[in-house]
């Protein structure tokens, strides 16, 4: 997918060591659940990604550079027995702080909510956040996400302890309803050397 100037796209072997060298920096590992990555468990689960069915998540790529990493998991939704699956979304995303500041981070999150409903026509997607979190809820908001729960001290840090934590949503028919894409887009900004 192409949007805001950006391509996402399934990653490949190049780019693991670009994903490698962001994905364990400390100012992104502390607004992380999962922190550290090994950097084997990066490369295989990356490339195994095409093989999924269930994970479209995605690198960002910018002027032929890789800057971002988005996350799209389908999981079930919750329920009695028999609830329909598959039909949820998930959507995460981590922003090479070299390259943060940007609109990448909102650009990304524009495009995982797009393909949500657009390709995988699923039905609802969340997404979750620290609360104080200020950059990734104001992604959230910028991509058009509702806030739909605050949940009082329930996420262990290892370094400030129980936190406060965020969760955002939108529908399908929220989506639909939306019409063509009038948000207003990120300026994503070429990075200036
Ligand atoms: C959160 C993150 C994705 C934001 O990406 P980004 O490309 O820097 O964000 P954008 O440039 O699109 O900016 C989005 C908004 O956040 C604001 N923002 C960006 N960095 C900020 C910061 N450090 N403090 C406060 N606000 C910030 C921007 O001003 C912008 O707000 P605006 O729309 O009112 O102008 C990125 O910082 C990141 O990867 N952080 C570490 C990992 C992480 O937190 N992932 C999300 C887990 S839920």
């Amino acid at each position: 997918m192409r949007l805001d100037g950006l391509v996402f796209r399934e990653a490949v072997e190049p780019d693991v060591p670009v994903l490698q060298s962001f994905r364990n920096d400390p100012g992104v590992n502390h607004f992380m659940v999962r922190t550290h990555v090994d950097p084997d468990d990066l490369r295989r689960e990356w490339l195994a990604v095409p093989h999924s069915p269930t994970d479209y998540s995605c690198v960002v790529e910018r002027d032929g550079q890789v800057v971002a990493m988005g996350f799209l998991d389908i999981v079930d939704g919750s329920g009695q027995p028999g609830h329909p699956t598959g039909t949820d979304g998930v959507i995460g995303y981590v922003v090479d702080p070299r390259a943060a500041g940007q609109g990448i981070g909102t650009a990304t999150a524009r495009a995982l909510v797009r393909a949500a409903f657009d390709r995988l026509g699923l039905r609802r997607v969340t997404a979750a956040a620290n609360a104080d979190n200020v950059a990734s809820v104001r992604v959230l908001e910028r991509a058009g996400m509702r806030r739909e729960r605050l949940s009082l001290k329930a996420l262990w840090h290892q370094e400030l302890g129980w936190l406060d934590e965020v969760e955002y949503a939108l529908l399908d028919e929220e989506w639909d309803a939306r019409g063509p894409d009038t948000s207003r887009a990120p300026d994503v900004r070429t990075r200036a050397t």
